[in-house]
């Protein structure tokens, strides 16, 4: 318990009755907030530690509970295990529609209360705030938006080699020969099942555009998933392949983007948590790496919202300090400090993005301009498109697919139409 709060209840007298009881009740305050989540690289652990400082300063204590992996696939599934045992954490970093299914399930609180407070409905986006919502009620909050459909260079790896950033696919595979020439690995990746959507994703935008995107993972419509677009869509990706390395199956995230940190690979494709990596090495966002959006998505943006839900609590004083939690996620200091670090932009729209670096007000601009062009999608690979059943099934056959020289585009497009049935 920080002083401020302690301190007072030493000087209690019996002739204070009434100003202890105050104080007694401010102290009761004071709680836990048990925090689950799955930012455990280099530059994720900095940024969630902002919001512990926070926390703490208010005078509430932070238990971490950290679980590692990308995309938080471990943290869902140990999630579900602490849940059904009857003791979830207070606080827990669930995105997109499967907030939906915890709120099904009855486990979530109401933060209503702070959300009129902080006038949420105002800040937020429509896309984001309704992300947030069960019932029309609030039951978590929104921490920032990444954009998935990133490519990140390292430029005097292209300029070794003579390429440019690449603005098209054609562009990417004949860089991709020089670069091989010239001895880099020209696409860093991490052969994991979330990693292979993120990639696959930002293929079909690029070649059907957002309402073919739509239509496949949200619509999840038959005829488009089995269309000649996919079909294309899904060659390229696996083309992909021919620019990637051996090194790859099983590979983290973070230490594909260490590879193009390194200088051992040219680019990657990932969501722009990876810029949190690249400033953690100390390097500068246009100069010493530079971000361009997937070759064909420019006026896209893929989005992935990060956010806390907010388990239902008995215990006063943890209900208080998981509403404080809340209260300081929407904050802008929290906003600006995080979202500096952990490569995002700012849930709430309304924040000077001066201070930014130039990544981040591309993406700020982009977001915009893609709610207005109705060219902003959410992501597969992230959660926000669909069902946690059919997304797993997604998953499976995107992973089978890439990884199995046998196994084609149609047969792979056929598996997908067939997973999506599972939603109806
Ligand atoms: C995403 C998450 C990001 C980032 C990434 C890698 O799903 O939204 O914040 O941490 O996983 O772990």
């Amino acid at each position: 318990m920080p002083a401020r709060l302690r301190f007072p209840m030493l000087r209690l007298t019996c002739a204070a009755v009434a100003t202890a009881a105050a104080l007694t009740t401010t102290a009761v305050q004071a709680g836990e907030v048990e925090v689950l989540h799955w930012w455990t690289s280099g530059g994720e652990a900095e940024a969630v530690g902002t919001l512990r400082d926070l926390l703490e300063q208010e005078g509430h204590s932070w238990k971490d509970f950290a679980v590692a992996g990308g995309a938080g696939d471990s943290a869902m599934t140990v999630l579900k295990s602490r849940a059904m045992s009857g003791n979830p954490p207070s606080a827990a970093q669930i995105n997109g529609p499967e907030i939906q299914e915890w709120g099904e399930l009855g486990l979530l609180g109401n933060l209503d209360d702070v959300a009129q407070e902080g006038n949420w409905d105002e800040l937020l986006p429509d896309v984001v705030a309704n992300m947030m919502k069960y019932d029309g009620h609030y039951v978590a909050v929104p921490v920032n938006v990444h954009r998935v459909n990133w490519l990140w260079a390292n430029p005097e790896v292209l300029a070794a080699a003579g390429v440019e950033v690449p603005t098209s696919w054609d562009e990417l595979f004949a860089a991709g020969e020089k670069l091989r020439e010239a001895g880099y690995v020209p696409l860093a990746h991490g052969g994991q099942p979330w990693q292979d959507a993120t990639t696959f994703e930002t293929v079909v935008l690029s070649l059907g555009g957002a309402d073919f995107y739509r239509n496949a993972f949200v619509e999840l419509d038959e005829d488009t998933l089995k269309s000649e677009t996919m079909i294309e869509a899904l060659d390229t990706f696996k083309r992909l392949r021919e620019l990637m390395d051996e090194g790859m199956p099983g590979r983290d995230w973070n230490l594909a983007t260490k590879m193009v940190i390194d200088g051992q690979a040219a680019m990657q494709i990932m969501g722009d948590w990876a810029k949190g990596e690249f400033s953690a090495a100390g390097m500068k966002a246009g100069s010493d790496y530079v971000c361009a959006p997937v070759p064909g998505t420019d006026a896209d943006f893929i989005f992935n919202i990060d956010s806390f839900a907010m388990f239902q609590l008995e215990d006063e004083s943890a209900a208080e300090a998981q509403k404080t939690l809340a209260r300081l996620i929407l904050e802008p200091d929290f906003q600006e400090s995080f979202n500096k670090i952990k490569g995002s932009i700012p849930a709430r729209p309304d924040l000077d993005m001066g201070d930014f670096d130039s990544c981040a007000q591309r993406s700020m601009e982009d977001f915009k301009a893609a709610q207005a062009n109705d060219t902003l999608v959410p992501s597969v690979a992230h959660r926000m498109a669909m069902r946690s059943d059919v997304q797993g099934a997604f998953f499976d056959i995107i992973t089978n697919y890439f990884n199995d020289e046998s196994m084609t585009a149609e047969q792979a497009s056929e598996r997908l139409a067939q997973a999506a049935s599972l939603a109806f």
